[in-house]
């Protein structure tokens, strides 16, 4: 658990005569958890030492499941915007035994003084809470389809997207957005993923292209480049499929082009079992050894465990859903002969074993003028495990878009 997260348990007498907690018990829980996050960091008092008090302005709670007397619910917070005056703070609550998303909300806060007027956002309480004033360089949400998207852009430029692989998120990509200068860098955690919104339904290769689509609408760009990691690439074919114009370079990460053989679908069935059962810290254990090479395994602890902490953190419906949509997916090997017109670098880990470096070497002979580069040193998470050589290639790259 970290400093951000609090357990709670739910009392018969916060629950209705059909034993579910209510609705007015939550909001008082969700309450709770902020304020014992503050006792366990800045102070219950961070607020109010400085003449402060976060009035709460606005609330959009989605209930997802029933919770019970006795259930133990782990409360994350986030904060999801940080303003001059107002901040916004997203909550989820999840059932500590199964992982199952009970709830999740939204509250939008700005801090008065005793007189009603708005006053700046203690700093202490921005801080603990690792956020920084709302930038460019700073997270932004965006609802395309009705759900409600984490985006994070740097830079100026031509735009180039960051598709980020399962059951990951926009971080991984963290290094290479704050060094490409000249590029408008958007990172954007799927939805499912990272902190965007987690639907029950409704994932699908075709989903996620369309709400990239969407998201580049709502960002007034045309095209771009885009640049996808694993699942991710698999997201980029599609793209390409469906905006084939709005690409002007891609760049393909560790990812494979054919579709899943019979026994893969079974594996994500299986993998499906285990994320509803046992909840995303299994998947996390079952993924990680395959995710980074064995040397960043053995001499990388740090590396190790911000990959492993970001796949447990991945809601359980996205990673659901993720597995679904790769499961079903189609080919995309015979759209790599029709790539003559959109720049592609393949990029690989020389060590990455689920997507190994014969694969990509075969993408590339497929791909009119396609370019490789094999990254030394790296598993399947080149831009995390080999952050330096990884924007070195990618900034050759992309300069030679001109
Ligand atoms: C990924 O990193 O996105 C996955 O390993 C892709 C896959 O399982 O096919």
């Amino acid at each position: 658990m970290t400093l951000l997260e609090i357990d709670l348990v739910v009392y018969p007498d916060e629950c209705d005569a059909f034993g579910h907690l209510n609705q007015a018990s939550f909001l008082s829980l969700f309450e709770r958890a902020r304020w014992e996050m503050l006792r366990g960091g800045p102070g219950m008092d961070v607020f109010t030492r400085g003449g402060a008090w976060p009035a709460l302005r606005k609330t959009v709670i989605d209930y997802r499941a029933a919770a019970f007397p006795g259930d133990v619910l782990r409360f994350q917070q986030v904060l999801t915007h940080y303003g001059r005056t107002s901040f916004t703070m997203r909550q989820t609550a999840r059932r500590v035994r199964d992982d199952i998303l009970i709830a999740s909300a939204e509250f939008v806060f700005v801090c008065i003084d005793r007189d009603g007027r708005p006053i700046p956002v203690p700093q202490e309480f921005s801080e603990y809470m690792n956020a920084r004033p709302d930038s460019p360089g700073n997270v932004r949400r965006i609802t395309v389809h009705g759900v409600n998207l984490a985006v994070e852009e740097r830079g100026k430029g031509p735009a180039v997207l960051f598709v980020h692989g399962y059951p990951l998120d926009r971080t991984i990509w963290r290094e290479q957005i704050g060094a490409l200068e000249g590029f408008r860098c958007i990172a954007v955690d799927l939805r499912g993923m990272g902190q965007s919104d987690s639907p029950d339904l409704g994932y699908s290769m075709s989903i996620y292209a369309a709400d990239l689509a969407a998201l580049l609408d709502v960002l007034g760009v045309d095209d771009v480049v885009l640049c996808g990691l694993s699942m991710g690439g698999y997201v980029a074919f599609e793209f390409l499929r469906q905006w084939h114009s709005r690409v002007r370079g891609l760049v393909l990460m560790d990812s494979r082009a054919d579709a899943d053989a019979p026994e893969v679908r079974r594996a994500r069935d299986a993998a499906a079992a285990t994320a509803r059962e046992r909840g995303a810290g299994a998947i996390a254990d079952a993924m990680l050894p395959r995710m980074l090479a064995p040397a960043t395994l053995s001499r990388r602890p740090d590396v190790a465990e911000r990959v492993r902490a970001l796949m447990a953190r991945t809601p359980v419906a996205g990673i659901v859903g993720a597995l679904a949509a790769m499961r079903d997916r189609e080919e995309s090997e015979s759209l790599l002969p029709t790539l003559a017109g959109v720049p592609t670098l393949v990029m690989v880990g020389d060590a990455d074993t689920l997507t190994p470096p014969d694969q990509a070497r075969a993408m590339v002979a497929a791909i009119p003028g396609g370019r490789l580069a094999v990254i030394p040193g790296a598993g399947h998470l080149p831009p995390v495990e080999q952050p330096e050589a990884t924007t070195a290639s990618l900034r050759e790259f992309l300069r030679s878009l001109g």
